[in-house]
């Protein structure tokens, strides 16, 4: 049966996709295959914040944020990357410039929420919110993305152009990768509550309209460079250091610059023995990697640490929660009788169900995280989570 909402015990309730057909139909029909424009998916949305808390949170050190100005001096499409500060926003023109910051569901609660909207797809899929803010003729550029993204209308309206059918030649002088030519296929102006699904590699072009704001959420794909580096990195850390090449039963050639077969053969099973994918070993590395934390984002330990599990059950009380700490990414999987929780590039090895638990849920009373646990070593994740800022009482 098609269903909008799944129910379990484990972790939840957990949203369905925002619209008029159900999540399989948008996963089989839609996901990674073609655009899709739902008109009035969010009824109420409120921005997650004002054009000027944007601005404001484009100033702090450990946000990611930038300008993109289509005329400037120092030429067209002009980036200014962040933090920002209070000249770069008075040097603005009074249209035709973008307001772009990352990663915002780390900072900002209510931007957490709307991220979890989108919860139909694993966890570790998701990447990031984006919130962007333009005045009237701001805009990025027509440009295509490597990855799957939701535009979600949050303030006024923009018009959006689409093509599947595009010459990817970028223009040259500009930091951007921004199309030479765009003609539109589809066009439409979203309005607020409006979203538009965007599979990878579509170009698309957005123009604010009006005092505009649009929040994407973006999608994790990784690169098969960067996984076939980062695992090599992985095995090779766990690699013994002084392992060597040896040759003891070499015999004497008469050329001495020719690499001979027998090398090749010796490093081959060297190499194969160290990097075969076993899946353990894959799994390890994968939730470690794709639950390390984006840099600059890191947590920080409370200033109340616990020396035991019992001491921290004195903080809790039939009111708090727990909750993830909003830069923490937690991730999980089974392991025979027993759970890998990935959290922000570590793994603990915990029962099942408490990993299914804490992973699936942001924030969950007290007795609900207390009555998963089923092991000693369950106890003791919980507290070093705690300690070390990843794990928060409310
Ligand atoms: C924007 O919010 O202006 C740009 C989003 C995008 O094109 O991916
Ligand atoms: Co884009």
């Amino acid at each position: 049966m098609p269903t909008n909402r799944q129910n379990t015990s484990d972790f939840g309730c957990q949203p369905g996709f925002p619209g008029d057909i159900s999540t399989e139909t948008f996963l089989h029909d839609y996901w990674q295959k073609k655009p899709l424009l739902v008109k009035n998916a969010f009824p109420h949305i409120q921005s997650p914040l004002t054009p000027n808390e944007l601005a404001g949170l484009a100033c702090e050190d450990d946000v990611n944020s930038r300008l993109v100005i289509e005329q400037h001096k120092q030429g067209p499409w002009h980036v200014v990357h962040g933090p920002l500060n209070e000249d770069d926003f008075n040097e603005l023109p009074a249209t035709h410039w973008t307001l772009l910051v990352t990663d915002v569901d780390k900072h900002v609660p209510a931007a957490r929420a709307l991220i979890d909207r989108f919860r139909f797809i694993p966890d570790w899929r998701i990447d990031d919110l984006m919130i962007s803010y333009a005045p009237e003729g701001g805009s990025v550029g027509p440009h295509s993305d490597a990855y799957d993204v939701f535009l979600i209308q949050a303030l006024g309206q923009r018009r959006w152009m689409i093509n599947s059918d595009f010459d990817d030649t970028c223009l040259d002088d500009t930091e951007l990768r921004i199309l030479q030519h765009f003609d539109a296929a589809e066009d439409w102006v979203l309005d607020p509550g409006d979203m538009l699904y965007l599979p990878p590699n579509i170009a698309h072009y957005g123009i604010a309209l009006n005092d505009c704001m649009t929040c994407s959420v973006g999608f994790r794909a990784p690169s098969v460079s960067n996984m076939i580096s980062e695992y090599a990195e992985f095995i090779a850390a766990a690699t013994d250091r002084e392992q060597r090449y040896q040759d003891p039963d070499l015999a004497y050639q008469q050329n001495p610059a020719e690499i001979q077969r027998t090398v090749l053969t010796r490093i081959k099973t060297l190499l194969a023995m160290q990097l075969a994918i076993d899946d353990d070993k894959l799994l390890r590395w994968f939730g470690e990697f794709t639950s390390e934390p984006r840099s600059g984002l890191h947590t920080e330990p409370p200033e109340t640490q616990y020396a035991s599990f019992h001491e921290l059950c004195t903080a809790f009380t039939l009111e708090t929660r727990i909750a993830q700490a909003p830069v923490s990414k937690y991730l999980y999987a089974r392991r025979q009788d027993q759970a890998w929780l990935f959290v922000d590039g570590k793994t603990y090895v915990t029962s099942p169900a408490f990993a299914a638990v804490l992973s699936g849920n942001r924030s969950l009373a007290t007795r609900d995280v207390l009555a998963s646990i089923t092991d000693p070593a369950d106890e003791r994740v919980l507290l070093d989570l705690y300690n070390n800022g990843q794990l928060l009482i409310q």
